[in-house]
This record gives structure tokens, C-alpha cells and sequence, in this order.
């Protein structure tokens, strides 16, 4: 496994087809599936590590998000990774005035809840595309919004990548795997499947129910509520579209459970097909 730090030096063999994984660290099973799923269909796999201030907001915990590099680089060894590009903020934002805004898939949900959230995102994958230039790109669909607006980053700016959005790795009481886990206390730890949990139950229970917007919002309703009186602090639990990410009146194709909750000071994301 090469560390670059600079773009300088980032000196990859152009003729081999590269697989793309962009991390902001503190590695899990998540991010190994990834990466072996990256050296699997590729001739390299190139590890992005940056924790990308420009996606956190005021008050968020860009300050605290858990960093652990050398244990990173081990992991990522042990996966196959053949390159890890680990550049300072400084090397990826000049001047810093050029932002990358994707409408409609970020008028919702994390978008609403995280003010200038994607246009961080976006923007930080588009420069690190431009610089990698991968073959393709893997992306974990925990984080499902987020592939919604790389897919249309990828299609809107033309860029030549194919995208794969790996399943959710779990816990094995179905917790989604999370950097963000390591801040749950054991309480909260136990807890914390509610989410994943709730999520399932709505979306047996949409498939199943008759195909109304009211009784959609009485199952929706219902779930909030539990989860409300089970600790959960409930920023989302929707039934939405899952290329759009518009609110669905009913279970149809394509439909996906999607949900943001606290436990105390740690947020959780989660979401389900439907
Ligand atoms: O999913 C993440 O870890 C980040 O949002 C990403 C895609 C690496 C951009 O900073």
C-alpha cells in the first residue's frame, strides 16, 4: 500500500482500469467491502482518506469525527487497497470559491436537516474524481441520499465512471456499520437497531397495506412514534423514491424506507428497500 499525500505524486498507472474509494477514515467492514469490492473488478484500488471540513456544519462534530490513520492504512492493506491518498485540507481547497450545488435529490432529508451538507459532499467528490480519474467509484448505500446526488453528479457533469453502491455491512443485531457508532454509549449501543428495526417492520407492513396516502402516514406516524417513546430523537422516517427522493403515497417499485434519528448527541442514518 502507497501513501501519497500530494497530487504531485499521485503517479497512477493509467493503462490499468482503477477503482475508486473515497473514505473519510475511521475504516469498518463497511469500507473493507468496498475496497475489496474495488480491487475485485479493477486492476487498482485507490483509498481516498480525507475527513472533508466543508460537509460538516456549524456544530457538527468535524472537530471530533474519529481519526485513526495508521490503523486505517493497515486495514486498508489487509483489503487489498494498493494506493491511499491522504492529502491536508490544503491540497484539495485553494481558493475555496467554487461549489458544486445538485437540486431536487438535495431538497430533502439530510439536505433540509444539514444545511450545506451535499454542497460539500458534491464538491469534494467532484475534485476528487477530477484527480483519481477511476474507472469506477464505490459508495456505500447507507448513506443512500448521498448516491442519489453522485449519480447525478456523474450524469450531469458528464464524467465517465461507473458507479457501484455496495449494500449495507451490519452488525450482526443489524445495526448498520458507522464510523459514527464509536460515539454511542453501551446504553445508546443497545438501542441503536431500533432504527434498522423500525425501518424493516414499515416497510413489511407498506407492502402489505392498501395503497392510500393516509394509511401510508398512519403506518409512518406510528413508527415515529414508537421510536420516539423508545429514546429516538426522529429528524426523518419516509417513504420516498428512491431515484428522486420525493415522498411516496404508497409502497411501489423503486420505494425506499429511509430514516435519521438520535440517540442523544450521536445521529443515526438508516434505510431500507421497500
Ligand atoms: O461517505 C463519505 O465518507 C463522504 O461523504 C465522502 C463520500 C467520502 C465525501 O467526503
Amino acid at each position: 500500500l502507497r501513501i501519497i499525500r500530494k497530487v504531485s505524486e499521485l503517479d497512477l498507472d493509467r493503462s490499468k482500469s482503477i477503482g475508486f474509494v473515497p473514505t473519510m477514515g475511521a475504516f469498518h467492514e463497511g469500507h473493507l467491502e468496498l475496497m475489496r469490492e474495488a480491487k475485485r473488478e479493477n486492476d487498482l484500488c485507490v483509498v481516498s482518506l480525507f475527513v472533508n471540513p466543508t460537509q460538516f456544519g456549524p456544530g457538527e462534530d468535524y472537530g471530533k469525527y474519529p481519526r485513526q490513520e495508521s490503523t486505517d492504512f493497515e486495514m486498508a492493506r489487509s483489503a487489498g487497497a494498493d494506493v491511499m491518498f491522504a492529502p491536508e485540507v490544503s491540497e484539495i481547497y485553494g481558493e475555496k470559491t467554487t461549489t458544486i450545488r445538485v437540486a431536487n435529490v438535495t431538497d430533502r432529508w439530510e439536505g433540509e436537516k444539514r444545511p450545506g451538507h451535499f454542497e460539500g459532499v458534491a464538491t469534494v467528490v467532484a475534485i476528487l474524481f477530477n484527480i483519481v480519474e477511476p474507472t469506477r467509484a464505490y459508495f456505500g448505500l447507507k448513506d443512500f441520499q448521498q448516491c442519489a446526488v453522485i449519480r447525478r453528479i456523474v450524469e450531469d457533469l458528464r464524467y465517465g465512471i461507473e458507479l457501484r453502491f455496495v449494500e449495507t455491512v451490519r452488525e450482526e443485531d443489524g445495526l448498520a456499520m458507522s464510523s459514527r457508532n464509536a460515539y454511542l454509549s453501551p446504553e445508546e449501543r443497545k438501542k441503536a437497531p431500533g432504527l434498522y428495526r423500525a425501518l424493516q417492520n414499515a416497510a413489511q407492513e407498506l407492502r402489505q397495506s392498501t395503497k392510500d396516502a393516509s394509511t401510508t402516514e398512519g403506518i409512518l406516524a406510528r413508527h415515529r412514534e414508537e421510536l420516539r417513546a423508545s429514546g429516538f430523537s426522529v429528524d426523518y422516517f419516509a417513504l420516498v423514491d428512491g431515484a428522486t427522493l420525493e415522498p411516496l403515497e404508497y409502497a411501489q417499485e423503486g420505494g425506499r424506507m429511509i430514516a435519521a434519528a438520535h440517540l442523544n448527541a450521536t445521529r443515526l442514518i438508516d434505510n431500507c428497500q421497500v
